[in-house]
């Protein structure tokens, strides 16, 4: 099994969105029996909270399951439990960086969610917190996990 755990500031908008549609792709694409997600966040006033409503109205919206999503925060057993940790946007790396300790495994392992979509001219996931724009971020979630998948399956090849 893969494990992909997608990093935002308070682990109720932009991270669990990414979760949700990560694990919906996977199963359309049947490959859940390969790869899994989890989301946590950096800051510890969310934790145990369901997803924002702006984030629950888009995924109903659009079908995709969040049934059970919690907010958690990024703990340092991570670094260990995961293949890829993929932050929203560099503030969101940095500190998750900070938090997770020993550079030399997170140097690699951890990566920004734009960093699978190059041809885009922002390199962070805008925050809807702030924005209240959903829709935006979900066109580029949607983009972005298509294209962490593909990575993830030419990278591992034979390990899936
Ligand atoms: P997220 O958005 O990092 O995408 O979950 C935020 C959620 C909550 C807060 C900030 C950002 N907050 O300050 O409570």
């Amino acid at each position: 099994m893969i494990k992909v755990l997608f990093v935002c500031l308070g682990n109720i908008c932009r991270s669990p969105m990414a979760e949700a549609v990560f694990r919906h792709q996977l199963v359309l694409q049947g490959l859940d029996n390969k790869m899994q997600a989890d989301s946590a966040g950096t800051g510890d006033w969310h934790i145990g909270h369901a997803p924002h409503e702006g984030t629950r109205k888009i995924l109903d919206e659009q079908n995709v399951g969040y049934d059970g999503m919690k907010a958690r925060q990024v703990e340092q057993a991570d670094l260990n439990a995961f293949d890829y940790i993929v932050c929203m946007d560099r503030k969101n790396l940095k500190d998750a960086r900070q938090m997770l300790g020993n550079p030399s495994l997170s140097e690699g392992k951890l990566v920004t969610f734009m960093d699978f979509l190059p041809e885009e001219e922002i390199r962070d996931v805008p925050d809807p917190y702030y924005t209240g724009n959903f829709e935006e971020v979900f066109r580029l979630v949607e983009a972005g996990c298509e294209r962490i998948i593909q990575s993830i399956t030419k990278q591992e090849g034979g390990r899936l």
